[in-house]
């Protein structure tokens, strides 16, 4: 039985099996209509969230599969106290697997230690949501029609975005990938990511505070939301949420080929004006993460579809 808590769980051969299984489903969705009939799956999410449940939820369903479970805290019997641990053993008794959000780092591991059913990292604080990850990869393989040989942008919240370290993480398995790291000076990479696993791979990266002196090089910008539930202090918060807000002037310098990608939410880090612009791409994730969390759910389950 596997989990799954952080990306580098999986080979690079099960990433592209992953999304080839997504691509079948995008084109086959009948094929799989039944394959988790009689299955369960439980969403245990102990912080708020509209795409990560919802995808999930449609994604069981859309395999012939059943949901239950909750989307808050306050609405479990964490509320009186009671462990990530003792919760993980109650629902490995009424489901099949788990996916779990939670705002501490490391509670989905702790739920894998403790469940007999799978347990997916639906997002664990300021640490890793691979399942982000898998939406990006594929937005990315079908937006540039591979996923090595481009020059990334990551801007905003580099020091607490999950998204970003998850995907960082997997992207150093690929072929050529440069980085550009977009980010005030509070809110930079943490030198760990830099250290274990840009700097290991040899991944070359430069940082900078200016997205528009960069914006012009970028195959991919990856933007992302400052988070205000990661600050402990409001004043910080209010300072850096305006640092960077991508418009139609700003795109100007950008490439007619640029697909502009956000995990989502957000607050007004991109201008709604650019949704209409053919390089945004962010809608096209949210859609994605439903398929990849398809073919997620079946590998973990070890269901076959033939
Ligand atoms: N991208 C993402 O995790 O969105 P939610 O917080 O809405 O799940």
């Amino acid at each position: 039985m596997r989990s799954l808590i952080d990306i580098l769980e999986l080979t690079t051969k099960e990433l592209d099996e992953l999304i080839a299984v997504a691509e079948d489903i995008i084109e086959n969705p009948s094929k799989y209509s039944e394959s988790c009939k009689g299955k369960k799956l439980a969403t245990l999410f102990f912080e708020p969230s509209t795409r990560t449940r919802l995808s999930f939820e449609a994604a069981m369903y859309e395999l012939g599969g059943n949901v239950l479970g909750f989307s808050e805290a306050n609405s479990s019997s964490a509320a009186k106290g009671e462990s990530v641990a003792d919760t993980a053993k109650t629902i490995s008794c009424y489901a099949d697997i788990i996916a779990m959000r939670h705002p501490k780092e490391g509670a989905p591991l702790v739920a894998s230690m403790n469940a007999s059913i799978p347990v997916i990292n639906a997002g664990d604080g300021g640490h890793n949501h691979p399942t982000q990850t898998l939406a990006d990869l594929l937005t990315i393989k079908r937006e540039k029609g591979s996923l090595s040989n481009y020059t990334i942008g990551f801007c905003g919240d580099l020091k607490f975005g999950r998204t970003v370290h998850s995907l960082i993480a997997a992207l150093s398995r690929y072929e050529n990938i440069k980085v550009v790291l977009i980010s005030p000076e509070e809110l930079k990479l943490p030198d760990y990511i830099k250290k274990d696993i840009l700097v290991k791979n040899g991944i070359e990266f430069v940082e900078t505070t200016d997205l528009d002196k960069v914006i012009g090089e970028l195959d991919i910008l990856y933007m992302t939301r400052v988070q205000r539930e990661r600050f402990f202090n409001e004043a910080d918060y209010i300072r850096l949420k305006d640092s960077y807000i991508l418009t139609p002037k700003k795109m100007e310098n950008a490439k007619p080929t640029l697909s502009v990608m956000h995990p989502l939410p957000r607050v007004n880090e991109i201008s709604v004006a650019i949704d209409n612009d053919p390089r945004a791409a962010y809608f096209k994730q949210v859609l994605n993460g439903k398929y990849m969390r398809m073919a997620l759910i079946l590998k973990l389950l070890e269901v076959e579809v033939k």
